[in-house]
């Protein structure tokens, strides 16, 4: 969601902000903006409506155009919730006097209160948004005598809800001062040769880390912490002023590095990165040679594992359906009952949560507000709790007793393509490795799995090599507005990340559902203008589908079929088909997701869509 920057040092700050802000488009937003002290010590801001390169010609009010110049500043990109993108709802936002400058990630729950007790007070307000009341409170506290730093602080204690806030004042001595508050929103420092650096992820300290070639150290806020950044060094405080003696984590250029090694999106890069994902993903949990899982960050003891008695999988979104594939196998090889829920419901209820109970939570960003919560929710039930997560040291990684990682490096797409099939992968793990401890799983079984998920990664990259069908099915089916995707079993919630990546990326309306259903409701939308995906490998619920797939064509619906390869009778049943190797039917979830993708791209490319950042949506969703 909501990125920001903030810079101070011997640098022209402009640049390095601008820069920063361009590596967090990916996060999705809908308007940009920077403040920057200028050489007489003013505070000067300038704001676009849309893409952050409209800040390269952006007019402040009756003020020059960029850039502006001067050696420290914040920048920010905003994903409305309280106010719609407008150059006034955009930050900045400053106090009365246009001295104080304030970006910020989350939410001020009581915003209304406070605005309405400063407006009493004579503070001028331009904007809808919630933010606005941090610069005015700020400002009280000053005009009630204290300094910058006390009146920054003081702030943390009255606004409420989880945010990131960093503010910069033009009368306080180059000092830039972050503040992490709960949950919501990351904020990251680090100073390097005379220059700090704030960010709301690790990508907006690219400028300063690349600069030695060796990256450098950042430290990650905590809630209730702050971070008072100038040329000379970072000082951690509390939200009380007493120093923090903070543990600072190396960080290398490649970390943070964004390319799209010659792809057209970074959405399509990293559909290809996938069979390299699904090998960094086993390597070190498989033995190949022994057939065994052996999965060392699970923080519990045999025993421990041993006393589950049942398994609650919670994410939202894409993560969601890999919880949803996830108790298929947990189910099916770990022996245990499971569920699967959005996080987001999960939260609100008072589930039986008990010791024996494992939850795993699963989130690529490690930051998404439901998921978090839920997380909150289960540690104060004594249930144990591991998350699957790719961003280390994120919200739920702190949260869960252990972390299994996707290892997928960065993801840029807004739309999650290989985080997904890496959740798949760990699942398959998690499942296998519960199944061997409980001695659920035969040494054979078990070997048979690992021998499976060995072949992975070259079935993958098989079905990489040759895409072209897919440019074709796309000219045939990017007309379409409706889009019905149907599967069973397993394959049930692939059909409705299918769906979920067509609608995000290509706005076309997409319902994925588990085609047992379709007779009880969908099957009334079915004629000429909708089309159909019927995801239907060759396993024990073939017929089943099938069946489904001539219910469609009964009605004149147009069906494309994602099949096993050599499975010709199907040809003859639908309009086109998409094949897919042949494979034990818990690991079809990962080949069956590859066509759902590319189809989706190609179709959301021919349509002009912005493919990487989808109007809307955000890459990590740090708010209710
Ligand atoms: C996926 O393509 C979506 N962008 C979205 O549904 C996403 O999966 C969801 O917001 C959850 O994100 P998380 O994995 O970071 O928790």
């Amino acid at each position: 969601m909501c990125g920001i920057v903030g810079y101070v040092g011997d640098r022209q700050a402009w640049p390095i902000i601008l820069e920063g802000l361009q590596r967090l488009e990916y996060r999705g937003y809908d308007s940009a903006g920077i403040a920057v002290v200028d050489a007489e010590g003013v505070m000067q801001v300038r704001k676009t409506v849309g893409k952050v390169d409209g800040l390269a010609t952006a007019n402040g009010k009756g003020m020059p155009p960029a850039p502006l110049h001067g050696n420290m500043g914040l920048g920010h990109t905003r994903w409305a919730t309280h106010g719609r993108p407008s150059f006034d709802n955009g930050h900045p936002h400053t106090d009365c006097r246009g001295r104080i400058a304030v970006v910020h990630n989350g939410i001020v729950e009581n915003f209304t209160s406070l605005k309405a007790r400063l407006q009493d007070a004579g503070h001028e307000f331009v904007s809808e948004t919630d933010t606005e009341v941090i610069p005015h409170i700020i400002e009280e506290g000053m005009d009630q005598g204290l300094c910058f730093e006390e009146a920054f602080l003081r702030m943390g204690r009255i606004v409420q809800g989880s945010q990131a806030i960093t503010a910069t004042c033009q009368d306080c001595q180059d000092t830039i001062w972050a503040m992490r508050l709960g949950h919501a929103g990351g904020i990251v420092v680090a100073h390097q040769d005379g220059q700090g650096i704030v960010g709301s992820d690790l990508p907006a300290m690219l400028p300063i880390l690349r600069q030695s070639g060796v990256g450098g150290k950042v430290g990650f806020l905590d809630s209730g912490e702050t971070a008072q950044v100038t040329r000379e060094g970072v000082k951690y405080r509390d939200l009380d002023g007493r120093f923090i003696d903070k543990r600072l984590q190396a960080v290398s250029p490649e970390d943070v590095l964004i390319d799209k090694g010659g792809y057209r999106h970074f959405m399509l890069k990293e559909i290809y990165e996938q069979p390299q994902v699904v090998a960094s993903v086993l390597r070190n949990r498989v033995n190949f040679q022994h057939g065994k899982v052996d999965l060392a960050e699970m923080p519990f003891t045999e025993e421990e594992v041993k006393s589950f008695q049942r398994v609650v999988l919670i994410g939202c979104g894409t993560s969601l359906h890999a919880a949803q594939v996830g108790r298929y196998l947990v189910e099916q090889l770990g022996g245990l009952p499971a569920e699967a829920e959005s996080a987001s419901e999960f939260r609100y209820r008072d589930p039986f949560l008990d010791e024996h109970t494992l939850v795993v939570s699963i989130a690529q960003s490690g930051e998404t507000a439901d998921t978090v919560a839920a997380m909150e929710m289960v540690r104060s039930t004594g249930a144990r709790l591991v998350t699957i997560c790719n961003v280390e040291g994120s919200q739920t990684t702190r949260l869960a007793e252990g972390a299994l990682y996707m290892r997928s490096g960065i993801e840029i797409g807004v739309a999650s393509t290989k985080t997904f099939i890496a959740s798949l992968t760990v699942l398959s793990l998690l499942g296998a490795y519960l199944g061997q401890t409980r001695g659920f799983l035969s040494a054979e079984e078990v070997r048979r799995l690992v021998d499976e998920l060995a072949q992975c990664p070259r079935l993958m990259g098989d079905m990489l090599t040759d895409t072209s069908q897919y440019q074709r099915l796309a000219r045939r089916f990017n007309g379409y507005q409706n889009f019905l995707y149907l599967g069973r079993g397993i394959n049930a919630s692939i059909a409705m990340e299918g769906a979920l990546k067509l609608k995000e990326i290509s706005y076309i309306h997409a319902e994925g559902y588990a085609a047992g259903e379709m007779k009880h409701g969908p099957i009334a939308l079915i004629d000429q203008r909708m089309a159909t995906l019927a995801v239907v490998p060759r396993n024990s619920l073939y017929d089943k589908m099938v069946g489904n797939i001539l219910e469609v064509k009964a009605r004149d619906g147009m069906v494309l079929a994602l099949a096993t390869e050599g499975d010709k009778e199907i040809v003859s049943q639908v309009d086109e088909v998409l094949y897919m190797p042949g494979c034990g039917e818990l690991l079809s979830p990962m080949l069956a997701t590859i066509p759902m993708q590319l189809l989706a791209y190609h179709i959301a490319v021919l349509r002009g869509c912005d493919v990487d950042q989808p109007r809307n949506l955000a890459k990590s969703v740090t708010v209710e």
